[in-house]
């Protein structure tokens, strides 16, 4: 790859926030003329959120822990091929709503797959493709699923609360995961206290990615 854009994930424990944060972060970026692709996983593209229904309707509670990390994986995959690794070769900002990480803290510590086997997978589904920088909003379980858990039940969307429907103690082993990555790694991995203001939060990952773009 000759030139290269900046990849940036969000990643967190369900109902940190992530999704509004990385609205703002958006709009910020555009406001200034970058160009940003925008993507989410389990999702981004038109196949991924196939894959997504699939992962997210609590209907499927057979679903076994590989098979669920499998769809995970085939889902990034479409998502690197189709959407993430053109637009770094075209040298674009790319903002994913969670990466490989969520996969190491939910199906690696949640679900006691080993981080070799979630690393191995990541190898095949992504390649090379890792992001530059991850804002990591950290909440504690408690606070951050009564948030999810809300908004699921006001939404009119399509049934999505198979993952937050797991046992708290899941959540909790969630949040030592990330806990756990980001002190191995907290060169890319940006913790941001969740619980601050909205605007709080904002500027924290302002002041994260402004240096890069
Ligand atoms: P998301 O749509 O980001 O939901 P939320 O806004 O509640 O965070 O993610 C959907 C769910 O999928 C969420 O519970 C985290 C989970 N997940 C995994 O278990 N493994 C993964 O690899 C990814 C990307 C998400």
């Amino acid at each position: 790859m000759t030139k290269r854009g900046f990849f940036v994930s969000f990643e967190g424990g369900d109902g940190c926030g992530k999704t509004t944060q990385m609205r703002l972060l958006l709009e910020r970026l555009r406001s200034q003329g970058k160009d940003v692709l925008e993507t989410a996983e389990p999702g981004g593209t038109p196949i991924g959120r196939q894959i997504r229904r699939i992962l997210l309707d609590s209907a499927n509670d057979a679903l076994s822990p590989r098979a669920e990390m499998l769809l995970y994986f085939a889902c990034r995959a479409q998502n690197v091929d189709e959407w993430i690794r053109p637009a770094l070769a075209a040298g674009r900002i790319v903002v994913s709503d969670r990466f490989t990480d969520s996969t190491l803290a939910y199906q690696g510590e949640g679900r006691g797959l080993t981080a070799e086997l979630v690393r191995e997978l990541h190898a095949i589904a992504c390649q090379e493709i890792l992001p530059d920088l991850t804002i990591y909003l950290d909440i504690d379980y408690r606070t951050g699923l009564a948030r999810a858990r809300a908004r699921n039940a006001e939404q009119d969307g399509p049934d999505e609360s198979r993952m937050e429907a797991q046992a708290e103690e899941f959540h909790e082993r969630v949040r030592r995961g990330y806990l756990a990555l980001a002190a191995a790694e907290p060169e890319r991995i940006r913790t941001i206290d969740a619980r601050q203001s909205l605007e709080a939060v904002a500027a924290a990952i302002w002041a994260e990615v402004q240096p890069h773009v």
